[in-house]
């Protein structure tokens, strides 16, 4: 029983992790006590492995139901640390948690009409529901605790704004690590601005995008031994593994059809299929979901090399093709560009990574314009909790999928809404009401958005009882 496994802590790490190169051609292994955010001998992005014999997992993931009732533990309580023993890499007592992971599946039957599946087939899961308000929660736990492990005193990130809020939310509720956040200028929301202000990081807006940025990030990191938070960190997507654990909780172990999710840095979608990879090795699951990354079409590198033909290839990837693609993006100045600000990513750093993911899953990959993207997330708005415009991009890619054929109607299908709906309200604000703001509406119009489709404006009325008694005895 797991409630067993779980009041024996781990003790000997190095024994049972390690970190290792991607490359199915590299076996060196380094020890979870190392820092690293690539391959010292290839320069290939690390995995986290571990040794399952040596690891007191379950026989079944409904084992882990038994720390439903354990919930004053906060490692029982958090949505990530309850699912340890599939992430074990840390000893108990240097978690660092901060209740992330309390986030819903949602049975949404109108966004279901909407997708064009089957009434009852179509689930929203909330990771905007987070403590900073998105899913890099889950991994900044897994990353803080490792940070913690390794003695770090400083963190840092690049980010399109939610990497920052999440990595000074852990910061400031522990006060175990100072934060440095590198944001673009005038490339992030204000909710997520406001969050890194408000929880006292360091922020830096540099003169560029997050590419900009994050180059700065490394280079400053490796200069001035900074621990690193962004997804090239192989602990943060540990912690993201978690969102595919709650999604087969929500669905009572059953395994869905497709998980839809949107493409930024690719880090969610890399995770997602490590999370499956393993549960299938381990026998927790019996087949594993198919997965659709969606990308933005002003911000769709994984698309264009997907289109080309480039995969994984069991581990040899075409890396001229991958090589020759920057080579004209940058000769060309070609530069991401989507109201979908998350997922605004030249380079996504993830990519071989998600090409391996793809080809465990039997993936596709898709791209939205952003007046998809806006309707996509209207429609959450409307018949959900909401979320932010990137999150938008899986219900508009299953839509796509949906009326491509590739998703039948009666497929199970699960969107990842990745971020909260208060995250960028001048989007939603523009969206509803384009009238309100001639420089939103005119983003909104560059970025193709010239009428939104499901629009909720508001009304104006004078300060009049009976002129607003006749505006309220207008709705149907
Ligand atoms: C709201 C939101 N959605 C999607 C993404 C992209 O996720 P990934 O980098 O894991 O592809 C991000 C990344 O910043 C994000 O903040």
């Amino acid at each position: 029983m797991i409630a067993q496994h779980g009041s024996r802590p781990i003790s000997s790490f190095d024994d049972i992790a390690y970190q290792t190169s991607i490359n199915p051609a590299h076996s060196t292994t380094y020890s979870v006590g190392e820092t690293l955010t690539e391959c010292p001998e290839t320069g290939d992005l690390l995995d986290i492995c571990y040794d399952w014999n040596k690891v007191p997992v379950p026989s079944s993931l409904r084992e882990f139901e038994a720390r439903w009732g354990t919930r004053r533990n906060p490692l029982d309580f958090s949505g990530v640390w309850r699912f340890r023993e599939l992430l074990p890499f840390a000893p108990e007592d240097q978690v660092v948690t901060i209740g992330e992971g309390q986030t819903i599946l949602q049975q949404a039957n109108d966004v279901a009409k909407y997708v064009g599946v089957d009434s009852g087939n179509l689930y929203l899961q909330y990771e905007g529901l987070n403590p900073s308000g998105s899913f890099k929660d889950n991994g900044m736990t897994a990353a803080t605790t490792h940070a913690r492990m390794v003695g770090a005193k400083v963190a840092a990130c690049a980010s399109t704004g939610n990497t920052s809020a999440s990595l000074a939310i852990y910061a400031s509720t522990t006060g175990l690590l100072r934060v440095v956040v590198f944001v673009g200028s005038g490339k992030i929301a204000y909710g997520k601005l406001s969050q890194a202000l408000d929880y006292g990081a360091l922020t830096l807006q540099i003169e560029g995008d997050f590419d900009d940025a994050l180059k700065q990030v490394v280079d400053v990191c490796r200069e001035a031994n900074i621990y690193l938070c962004n997804s090239v960190n192989p602990f943060r997507l540990e912690g993201q593994k978690s969102i595919m654990y709650r999604v087969l909780e929500g669905l009572n172990w059953e395994v869905p059809d497709w998980i839809v999710v949107p493409g930024g840095n690719l880090g969610n979608s890399s995770a997602f299929g490590k999370a499956f990879i393993e549960l299938k090795e381990l026998g927790l699951i019996d087949r594993i979901p198919r997965l659709a990354v969606i990308n933005a079409a002003g911000a769709n590198t994984l698309y264009q090399l997907y289109e080309q033909g480039v995969r994984w290839n069991g581990g040899s990837p075409d890396r001229d093709k991958i090589d020759t693609f920057y080579r004209e993006m940058d000769e060309q100045n070609r530069r991401a560009n989507t109201l979908a600000s998350a997922i605004e990513i030249n380079r996504p750093v993830n990519l071989l990574k998600c090409l391996r993911a793809l080809e465990a899953c039997d993936g596709v990959v898709r791209e939205v314009n952003d007046a998809e993207v806006l309707d996509g997330k209207a429609i959450v708005g409307a018949g959900g909790f909401g979320c932010e415009p990137a999150s938008g991009a899986s219900v508009a890619g299953a839509r796509l999928l949906r009326q491509q054929g590739v998703i039948a109607p009666s497929d199970r299908v699960v969107c990842i809404l990745t971020g909260h709906q208060l995250k960028d309200p001048s989007a939603t604000v523009g969206y509803h009401s384009p009238e309100s703001d001639a420089a939103l509406r005119e983003k909104l119009a560059k970025a193709g958005v010239h009428d939104s489709a499901h629009k909720n404006s508001p009304v104006a009325v004078p300060n009049d009882f009976k002129r607003i008694m006749d505006a309220i005895n207008r709705i149907d």
